[in-house]
């Protein structure tokens, strides 16, 4: 109980949290999937390649990161959309960063306008620092334009702060390197580093 009380204290923005304990970062993101869809009603996820998200069948299914974590191992979870992620470090010649944030938002829009109707997409999950695929930390520009774009279309905005949150990035989540953003729902995991202990 006091666990989940701080938590709520330390989760971003002012509104009510719920909180619900599982048994890994897996679950967790698992739960983003159930939790999702029973609050929407709608089928799809849409998450990042490059994202890692666990091991679970459906926190696999949900991850972009590797062959070797699917290879043998498909079907997938179905329903999942898997959209690319910002790049800083690999940007084409003379691209700013004002220009990737909408080179990468268009590639998120393309399935929306192709064969993904929004008003079937319960949530879009993202690391708001990519961890396993490489440290990669997106334009701002860009995580303010999906999580708008989240919002009109009625669809949750997610984060997995399993591998950034609870302090690792400088701020106590990692999605409060992009102010004025404050998620629907979060997966937080206490795996990798002892400095959860001392902050909670
Ligand atoms: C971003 C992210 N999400 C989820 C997980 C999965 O967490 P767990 O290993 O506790 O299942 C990890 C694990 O490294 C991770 O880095």
């Amino acid at each position: 109980m006091k666990l989940a009380k701080r938590l709520a204290e330390l989760a971003p923005g002012t509104s009510k949290k719920l909180v619900s304990f599982g048994l890994s970062g897996s679950d967790a993101n698992d739960a983003i999937i159930k939790f999702s869809r029973g609050y929407t009603g709608r089928q799809y996820v849409v998450s990042f390649m490059g994202s890692y998200h666990g091991s679970t069948y459906g926190s696999m299914s949900l991850s972009g990161t590797s062959l070797n974590m699917t290879r043998k191992m498909g079907p997938m979870l179905p329903g999942i959309v898997h959209v690319p992620y910002p790049d800083l470090y690999r940007r084409l010649p003379n691209e700013s960063e004002h220009d990737v944030a909408l080179r990468y938002f268009d590639s998120f829009k393309k399935p929306f306008e192709s064969f993904l109707p929004s008003d079937e997409v319960a949530c879009v999950l993202i690391e708001p620092i990519q961890g396993d695929g490489g440290l990669i930390k997106p334009p701002a520009e860009f995580m303010h334009l999906i999580y708008d774009f989240c919002h009109e279309h009625g669809i949750l905005f997610a984060v997995d702060e399993v591998n950034q949150g609870l302090g690792r990035t400088g701020q106590m989540w990692g999605i409060e390197q992009f102010p004025g953003i404050e998620p629907d729902l979060m997966s937080v995991g206490n795996h990798s580093l002892l400095v959860c202990r001392s902050v909670l």
